[in-house]
């Protein structure tokens, strides 16, 4: 058993995540201020497993349960304070960190990119900061292929050495952090710096491909703001007549049926990812480890289509649009250094992904509910 940190856990992949790790048997103190969740989430996480969501301040009134959740920002160095020094008092000093806490919606990013590198960035190197003054120096990090911006044809299925050409804020300021983490990892690598320091880091730089679907009991899911920007819950919206069509951005791309293709991950497989990055990292010495999480498999949006059409019985109406700027044909990863390190493969398929993503929706048609962000 570890006690770990989880920023952002009560997020999509955070969720199901924290749900994983509860069933491995660790303890969690979960930091994240709601910008783009509900606490419902983390009820229904203890529900699952068989435990009680306990709140708390940043300064821990009482030692931590299996699952605290706590309220607050990654910028505030205060709150990050008083939560290690806090867990500390306890006799439970926080051992690893699994950072999710970030903003991640590339059109908005173009938008505002002040805020995204603030909590992005700004927010990671304080995350960062506190873990170093409290010798906690194990952090998994949320990384995305998205780094690997317009991949030439050639480099699909993408390895994690094909070059890191970011093309928006969001990519920018991941990897930002990416390069943080490898300039920690790269100090921490000298003789004097552990001195310094009173010991190496651990670090995983986990790449998530396209992460969706839900846990398959139908209580855990994604619950986006607003209208989707991703494909996934469009359609399960569209499918569940929430909205009226999908519109498919481009069917000319250089794919077998034109339209986009791209690698799904089912969110339980990417949170079993996360357990095995954990595991690997407490076990070892100080290390990085730069990881794609993917499926190797690519789907079109018309596979997508066919196969929650096939999951919910329902038609999904759609009409051609022209491709959306910033689009690349073909995401697709080559998963198999993770498959290798940390002898972790997706056990899920596009079918599995539509049945929970779809048995989610039904069950929550409007997700966590309204008010309770
Ligand atoms: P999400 O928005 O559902 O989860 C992020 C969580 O972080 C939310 O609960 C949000 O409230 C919280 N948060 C945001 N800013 C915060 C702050 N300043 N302080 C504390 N909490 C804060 O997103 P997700 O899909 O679960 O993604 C998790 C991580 O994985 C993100 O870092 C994201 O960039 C990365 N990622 C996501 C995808 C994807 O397609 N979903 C792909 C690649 C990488
Ligand atoms: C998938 C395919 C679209 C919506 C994004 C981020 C990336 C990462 C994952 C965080 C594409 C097509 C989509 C629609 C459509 N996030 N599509 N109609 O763009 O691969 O990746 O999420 O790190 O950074 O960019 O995912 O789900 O938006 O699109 O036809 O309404 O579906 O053109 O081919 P994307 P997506």
């Amino acid at each position: 058993m570890a006690q770990l940190l989880i920023t952002g856990g009560a997020g999509f992949i955070g969720s199901h995540t924290c749900l994983v790790l509860l069933e491995a048997g660790h303890q969690l103190l979960v930091l994240d201020d709601f910008s783009n969740s509900s606490a419902v989430a983390l009820e229904r996480v203890a529900e699952l497993a068989g435990t009680r969501l306990q709140r708390a301040q940043p300064t821990l009134e009482a030692a931590p349960d299996a699952l605290t959740l706590v309220e607050g920002d990654i910028r505030d160095a205060q709150c990050l304070e008083a939560l290690f020094a806090s867990a500390k008092a306890f006799g439970l000093p926080i051992q690893a960190v699994i950072h999710f806490a970030g903003l991640k919606a590339v059109g908005e990013s173009v938008q505002q990119p002040l805020r995204y590198w603030d909590v992005n960035l700004v927010g990671s190197q304080r995350l960062l900061r506190a873990m170093d003054q409290h010798n906690c120096r194990t952090m998994v990090f949320s990384s995305s292929a998205t780094l690997y911006g317009y991949p030439s044809p050639e480099q699909v299925p993408i390895p994690e050495t094909a070059p890191i050409k970011p093309i928006n804020p969001y990519g920018a300021s991941k990897h930002a952090v990416e390069a943080l983490l490898a300039d920690l990892a790269r100090c921490s690598g000298a003789a004097e710096a552990i001195q310094a320091s009173g010991g190496g880091w651990r670090i995983a730089r986990l790449r998530y491909f396209n992460p969706v679907g839900a846990h398959p009991s139908g209580r855990i899911g994604e619950d986006p703001n607003g209208i989707p920007n991703n494909l996934f819950p469009f359609i399960t919206q569209v499918a569940i007549g929430r909205r009226p069509e999908l519109t498919v951005f481009g069917d000319d791309w250089p794919t077998p049926d034109g339209t986009g293709v791209r690698d799904y991950i089912h969110v339980m497989d990417l949170a079993e990812g996360h357990r095995e990055a954990l595991h690997s990292l407490l076990r070892a010495d100080p290390q990085m480890l730069t990881l794609n999480l993917g499926s190797g498999q690519g789907a079109s949006v018309l596979d997508v289509v066919k196969a929650m059409e096939a999951a919910s019985q329902r038609a999904i109406p759609y009409r051609i649009a022209p491709r959306r700027p910033g689009d690349a044909a073909i995401s697709v990863a080559n998963p198999s250094l993770a498959a290798q390190q940390l002898q972790w493969q997706t056990q899920r398929s596009l079918t599995d992904i539509c049945r929970d993503g779809w048995a989610w929706q039904q069950a929550n048609p409007n997700g966590y509910g309204d008010g309770c962000r």
